[in-house]
């Protein structure tokens, strides 16, 4: 018995679905995303109205054997680190980042690399001609790699080529915002047409054990956009973010379902497109101008990689009632709360004074354990005093100015020794492996210590 397709109302933001419009999504609390929608054909199993019954089905314990998944090498080492040691068939994985970040730019390369290895590569673009993918191939010199592109949006004629000829390897959707499925009357880029598709081509990749790799666009908040059920279906979720006015880019993997998710892979943005930075340390340190106050470097890590990074500050007095406080790079409210640290228990006040932070290269980091690197690059800006050239910081600051301890101390202090520091500020607490490290350490309980020593002359 087949029933009229009655309207649904969906909202845009997080895929609640009522039955009549209202302004505000009633779930997510957003206005103006609630979207008429047409409801979908197939009753979800366990509905009631279905009518089939279930088979028993037999359970497995845990201590059962798996064979470890099988991948598919990039032959990019950034790439690897990210994914988890290479892309794994039969799974999906979404790519997000702003516009004109790179992201066409690191799938063609990758497609290309895989293409001359002999895999099967299919690149679908929704958003670009055939000659405008072509024009950049050429560019990035990957004009002769046996990629199969086509420029298609239409679902249904997608999955057909797929089905066509040989099985493809790797499947590349540029992007799945575009894509629209005939048998909805929903717009492209709404939460029905990229549901349906993305369980379209996943369904076509699990069967074929081919490996999916959708470009998804990203709201003006940094979200991928759509519901976040697409982020819920697909095995790997991985950002692409970068400065536009910095040639780096990091990749960031924020859900995995084979591997870790707090690698990065950094890459560089250069006229033949995206070329890997392996020791991204030096990178972020290059044009350092250590002479100045206010510079703090950042023994800081991603994942199981150091990475040393360069922290800026500048505070100066503000003709303002109310100073300004700026950050780029890291968390607005983490430089407040350690403003106000630094006030409280050690007697230093920003009161007066425009405070700006930057973390140089257009890295962004989440680390608690950057708050020891801010508060000295703060405390040698206010103070005029320029700290040491060869000295790097890290340490969780508590609201109470005690320096806690953070993880993988010896692995950092090994890359700083590595890239030629003589000296290291670090918490007192926590466990260190001290053997081989020639670097001269400064352990320190409370923030106090640091800002005595670096105490504003007035
Ligand atoms: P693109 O891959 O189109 O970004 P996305 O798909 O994420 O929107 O990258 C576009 C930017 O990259 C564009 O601004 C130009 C720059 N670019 C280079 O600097 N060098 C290159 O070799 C290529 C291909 C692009
Ligand atoms: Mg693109």
């Amino acid at each position: 018995m087949a029933k009229a397709a009655k309207p649904v109302f969906v909202c845009q933001n997080c895929g609640a679905v009522s039955s009549r419009w209202t302004g505000k999504c009633a779930s997510c609390e957003e206005w103006n995303t609630i979207v008429e929608e047409t409801a979908g054909d197939a009753a979800p199993p366990g509905s009631g109205l279905t009518a089939s019954r279930g088979r028993v089905i037999a359970l497995e314990s845990l201590a059962g054997s798996t064979d470890p998944a099988p991948r598919i090498p990039t032959g990019s080492a950034e790439l690897d680190r990210v994914t988890g040691g290479g892309i794994v068939p039969g799974s999906a994985l979404l790519i997000g980042g702003e516009p004109g970040i790179g992201k066409s730019t690191l799938l063609l390369q990758l497609c290309a690399a895989l293409a001359d290895r002999g895999l099967r590569t299919v690149y679908f673009s929704g958003e670009e001609a055939v000659a405008q993918v072509r024009l950049r191939a050429e560019r990035l010199g990957l004009r002769d790699a046996p990629v199969a592109l086509a420029s298609e949006t239409n679902l249904a004629n997608i999955l057909a080529t797929l089905s066509d000829g040989r099985r493809p390897d790797l499947v590349v959707i540029d992007s799945i915002q575009t894509l629209w499925a005939e048998a909805l009357e929903a717009a492209p880029g709404t939460v029905s047409q990229v549901r349906a598709a993305t369980q379209s081509l996943i369904r076509f990749a699990k069967s074929q054990g081919s490996a999916l790799l959708l470009v998804g666009h990203v709201t003006k908040e940094g979200q991928i956009a759509g519901p976040k059920v697409v982020e819920h279906m697909v095995d790997t979720v991985l950002y692409f973010e970068g400065d536009r006015g910095h040639p780096f880019r990091i990749l960031r993997a924020v859900k995995n379902r084979f591997g870790a998710t707090d690698e990065i892979g950094v890459f560089e943005m250069v006229g033949q497109g995206l070329r890997e930075v392996s020791n991204p340390s030096e990178l972020f340190l290059g044009d350092r101008d250590s002479q100045t106050p206010g510079s703090a470097v950042f023994a800081g890590m991603e994942g199981t990689r150091p990475i040393l990074v360069e922290i800026q500050a500048l505070v100066a007095p503000s003709p303002l009632g109310t100073p300004r406080r700026a950050v780029v790079g890291w968390d607005a409210n983490r430089l407040s709360m350690l403003l106000a640290v630094l006030d409280a228990r050690c007697g230093v006040s920003f009161g007066q004074n425009d405070v700006y932070l930057n973390v140089a290269g257009g890295l962004k980091i989440t680390e608690p354990a950057a708050d020891l690197a801010a508060a000295a690059a703060l405390l040698s800006s206010i103070s005029g005093t320029p700290l040491p050239q060869n000295r790097v910081f890290f340490g969780e600051i508590s609201l109470s100015g005690a320096v806690r301890a953070a993880a993988h101390m010896t692995a950092r202090l090994k890359e700083a020794q590595k890239l030629g520091f003589q000296s290291a500020v670090l918490p007192q607490a926590g466990e260190i492996d001290a053997t081989a490290l020639t670097l001269s350490l400064q352990r320190i309980p409370h923030l106090k210590m640091l800002a005595e020593q670096l105490a504003p002359c007035d």
